[in-house]
């Protein structure tokens, strides 16, 4: 079965092929001659995931799926949520975003958070969906080199490192992602 993850990081596609197994071949819209930017202008993760999906199979009529997470700050009202790629603003760096997360908690000891991602899955038929989510804390300075984004300052549940301090595979085993790509994965088993 062809699908395609409509992305542009390969990490990501790396990641959905490990867990959807050799069964299913993952294509990046990159290796169909697509080189633009996927739209992302929806006000809930459910509707950017979707927008994203419904886009590429807009264009090549192949099953495809998007997936978009957000990190969940119990003490901000669930913010930066689906705005967590431009919290610090337009075209901000990672680092800018974990630095403007900082300053917010400073004050607090309320540390809960989550990561949440949603993936839609556009075949023939309905739009499907499957979330997953990981809970932990964020913590007061950034720690490790491994990860993306907020993983320095994110520590999830029954650990003690940072989402940036563990390995990729033990991360991958955990995460919010793997965990959404697994409930999708049992539809093709
Ligand atoms: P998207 O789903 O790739 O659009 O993710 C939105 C933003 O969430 C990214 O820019 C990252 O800042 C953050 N994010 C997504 N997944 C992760 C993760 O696994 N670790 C840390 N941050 C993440």
């Amino acid at each position: 079965m062809e699908l395609i993850f409509a992305t542009g990081n390969k990490h990501k596609c790396e990641e959905a092929r490990t867990i959807l197994g050799p069964s299913v071949s993952i294509i990046m819209p990159s290796a169909l001659g697509f080189s633009g930017e996927i739209p992302e202008t929806g006000t809930t993760l459910k509707e950017n995931a979707l927008q994203k999906a419904a886009f590429i199979w807009d264009k090549f009529r192949i099953p495809c799926f998007a997936d978009d997470t957000g990190l969940e700050v119990d003490a901000l009202n669930g913010a930066p949520g689906v705005y967590s790629a431009r919290y610090a603003g337009e075209s901000c760096s990672p680092l800018e975003n974990v630095r403007k997360l900082l300053l917010r908690l400073q004050n607090t000891s309320a540390r809960t958070a989550r990561f949440r991602c949603v993936i839609a899955l556009i075949t023939d038929r309905q739009p499907e969906f499957f979330e997953g989510v990981v809970e932990g804390k964020i913590i007061r300075e950034p720690k490790g080199t491994g990860g993306f984004g907020y993983d320095p300052v994110f520590v999830p549940d029954g650990y003690d490192k940072t989402f940036a301090e563990l390995t990729a595979t033990e991360k991958n085993l955990i995460s919010h992602r793997k965990r959404a790509l697994e409930k999708m994965a049992l539809l093709f088993k």
